[in-house]
């Protein structure tokens, strides 16, 4: 979302100022060209050298620069914006900007600006409830500016409640969303992630290497893109991305009875679960002890819940991962055919740089008609978008 885009980001007179520090290598990270313009009061809290180093762009601040000025520097900052993020918000930018209040370089800016404006409040628990704070909040919303509500903690005037800035990935995904295309709006996918855990014993389980990287990429890019998400997802140290619905789950058993409950009202199911296929037969109710050389365990085949998925849609569309250690395309599509799927991810895991834990995937799409694409290798939540631009056109 981020690669090639003007993000303007502006930064006001709040503790919390030093997060945005963060939040712009985040979005350098990610591709995007970011400006940065502070408050006087900014200025007060971080350093301005600290944002150019970052940007590797000039930071802007007086509204009165007689070398900015001469190319009206407030009007071509607004123009060349695609995304404008303001973080922290304080109650004071907030309530000028809803006043229609233009006194200086990033009110000025803003208020010129035909990019989207994504405001990231940062302010005390009892100035966040005060009724004037939030009826400019919500005139701004209804103008079609775009907020990320604070978090709740400890604040740093010494409050506990509502109020903090929300960590910089979270207002990096945030800022995601408003640059997306809104082309899930109206849809529903079921996004299954993670790894299944099948009790051996009170203190055993058998599992695989998923840590949920790759299915909540996608449930995170869906939401982002205008979805409504649930995410089923197994045992992971991952935490839901905003916005998403998320169903934790153990077993495969538990995954299957959820995503048959949900089936019916999805209009897509993406499977990127890593369903342990064997369960043992029996369950030890004590923990086994090891008093044999040797232990045999017993094993019983789960339920394939993508293929009874494919047994049960009713123009869903229904995608599935494959992670293979050889033969990938002969399995993957066997795979795509029997389970009666639209469209399969297979991931060679053997590669490095793909398949478990690792940020970064490389896949191929196997689609029913016979196509097959070969995507490079790319971040899991750019295959996550790669992904739903399929989805979307299936949709469609
Ligand atoms: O979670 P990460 O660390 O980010 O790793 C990502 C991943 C490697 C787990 C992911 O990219 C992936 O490949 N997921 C599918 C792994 C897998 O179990 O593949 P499979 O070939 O065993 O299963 C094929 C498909 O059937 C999958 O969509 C799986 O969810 C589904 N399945 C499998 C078995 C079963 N009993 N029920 C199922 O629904």
């Amino acid at each position: 979302m981020f690669k090639g885009k003007k993000v303007m980001l502006g930064v006001c007179g709040g503790i919390a100022a030093y997060k945005a520090i963060e939040l712009l290598r985040l979005m350098v990270k990610a591709g995007a060209d970011v400006s940065v313009v502070m408050t006087a009061s900014a200025r007060e809290f971080v350093t301005p050298l600290t944002f150019q180093t970052l940007s590797s762009n000039p930071v802007h601040s007086d509204l009165f620069d007689l070398y900015q000025e001469k190319e009206i520097g407030h009007i071509s900052l607004a123009d060349g914006a695609d995304l404008f993020v303001i973080a922290p918000a304080t109650a004071n930018i907030i309530g000028k900007i809803a006043g229609g209040i233009a006194d200086d370089l990033l009110t000025t800016t803003v208020m010129a600006t035909r990019a989207p404006v994504l405001f990231a409040p940062a302010m005390n628990v009892h100035m966040y409830e005060n009724p004037i704070y939030r009826r400019n909040e919500k005139s701004l919303r209804e103008l079609g500016y775009h907020f990320i509500d604070p978090a709740f903690g400890a604040l740093a005037c010494g409050y506990e409640g509502q109020g903090k800035l929300p960590d910089p990935e979270a207002i990096f995904t945030a800022a995601q969303a408003v640059l997306a295309p809104q082309d899930l709006a109206g849809q529903k996918i079921l996004v299954t992630a993670g790894p299944t855990r099948e009790e051996l014993d009170p203190v055993r389980y058998l599992s695989n290497y998923s840590s949920g990287k790759m299915g909540y990429a996608i449930a995170s890019a869906a939401v982002q893109r205008g979805a409504e998400v649930v995410l089923v997802s197994g045992p992971t140290f991952l935490s839901a991305p905003a916005g998403v619905e998320l169903v934790p789950v153990v077993s495969a058993e538990q995954m299957r009875a959820c995503v048959l409950s949900v089936l019916p009202s999805a209009t897509a199911v993406v499977k990127a679960a890593a369903v342990a296929d064997y369960r043992p037969l029996t369950v030890a109710e004590q923990k086994i002890k090891k008093n044999d050389a040797e232990l045999t365990v017993s094993l019983e085949k789960n339920p394939d819940i993508l293929a009874e998925v494919g047994e049960k849609k009713q123009g869903q569309v229904v995608v599935g991962f494959a992670a293979e250690t050889e033969n990938l395309l002969k399995h993957a599509s066997d795979k795509l055919k029997r389970k009666k799927l639209d469209l399969i991810v297979a991931n060679d895991i053997t590669q490095s740089g793909a398949g478990f834990d690792v940020d970064t995937n490389i896949v191929k799409l196997l689609h029913a008609d016979g196509r097959v694409e070969e995507l490079p290798q790319l971040s899991k939540d750019e295959v996550a978008h790669q992904l739903l631009d399929r989805v979307v056109a299936l949709l469609h």
